[in-house]
């Protein structure tokens, strides 16, 4: 057809006239995030763009985490969703009152920037949204390797990180107000959920583009109490399948193992980060060493 003709500026160029969708501006996520994506953006970021800016769907992304994906894309019609409740309301309530969040972080920053504070910070969860959110800031930016991590019951169990440098004005450890609007101006559109990913990759359709970045086969789960077993990985690219069948371009990715490569047999497009960066000139051999893309369209990896 005449759009394959159409060299990739050219195409990039319609997409700078398009009134509906406004140039991805470079927000970034307010949390350090175990497994975040941002040496995905290289990968797929402009191709997601350019894929949505013709098709008009939407981007709906299961597993948010920290959202790099998301934050770069700063879509109007995106759909995000992480089964864990705290990273869901921390977005939500960002949404609903950046300066309040921050206003309740540097009251918590006053109580102490150290081991002591932090165990304090730690053992008590604020009954309010706004509480709740600024504690999950405190906590991310002193805990072990930032990590986000719960016990069975569900409560968040990081040791404070013993070799953290402290400066002595300590708020520029923590995020500033310019990141907390960034995120309100990026999702404030977007519609919000916290719940199991099927629940997402269902509402997919025709010219959708869902980005699928579960906890990687045989490594860290402990995002959410229940953890995320092989059934879950079964279950999830049985989802993808279908929504693939609904019209939707899919992008996953998982470790490199036979188990993921069989579960995905139906994909077009199995390709290692290697194989994805020799598409994609912009993605330098940085992350996703051993990793798969996943893909239904490989113009997702196209720049
Ligand atoms: C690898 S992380 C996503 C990282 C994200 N792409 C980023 O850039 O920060 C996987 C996420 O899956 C979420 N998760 C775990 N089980 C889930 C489930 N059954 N349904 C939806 N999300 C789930 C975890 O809470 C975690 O945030």
């Amino acid at each position: 057809s005449s759009k394959h003709s159409v060299k990739p500026m050219q195409l990039d160029l319609a997409i700078l006239k398009d009134d509906r969708l406004p140039m991805p501006q470079q927000k970034k996520p307010i949390l350090k995030y175990a497994g975040g994506k941002t040496w995905l953006i290289d990968y797929v970021g402009k191709g997601i763009w350019r894929r949505l800016a013709n098709t008009g769907g939407r981007y709906i992304e299961p597993f948010l985490g920290g959202g790099a994906v998301a934050l770069w894309l700063s879509l109007p019609d995106m759909i995000l969703s992480d089964k864990s409740c705290p990273i869901m309301e921390l977005y939500q309530t960002l949404v609903d009152g950046p300066g309040e969040v921050r206003a309740a972080l540097i009251k918590l920053v006053s109580i102490g920037v150290d081991e002591d504070a932090y165990y304090t910070v730690r053992g008590d969860v604020p009954r309010t949204p706004v509480g709740r959110t600024a504690r999950l800031i405190y906590l991310n930016r002193l805990d072990y390797n930032g990590l986000y991590r719960v016990n069975k019951a569900g409560e968040f169990n990081v040791p404070y990180d013993k070799s953290k440098k402290i400066p002595k004005d300590t708020m520029k450890l923590f995020p500033n107000l310019g990141r907390f609007w960034g995120i309100q101006q990026a999702f404030a559109n977007a519609e919000l959920f916290s719940c199991d990913f099927a629940n997402i990759c269902r509402l997919a359709g025709e010219g959708d583009v869902v980005l699928a970045d579960p906890p990687y086969v045989s490594a860290y789960d402990q995002y959410t109490e229940d953890g995320f077993h092989d059934a879950d990985h079964a279950r999830l690219a049985e989802e993808l399948r279908i929504a693939y069948e609904a019209g939707a371009t899919i992008i996953a990715n998982n470790a490199d193992s036979p188990f993921v490569r069989e579960l995905y047999d139906w994909a077009p497009h199995i390709l290692t980060a290697a194989e994805a960066r020799a598409i994609n000139s912009d993605g330098e051999g940085r992350g996703g060493v051993d990793c798969l893309i996943i893909t239904t369209d490989l113009e997702v990896l196209g720049t």
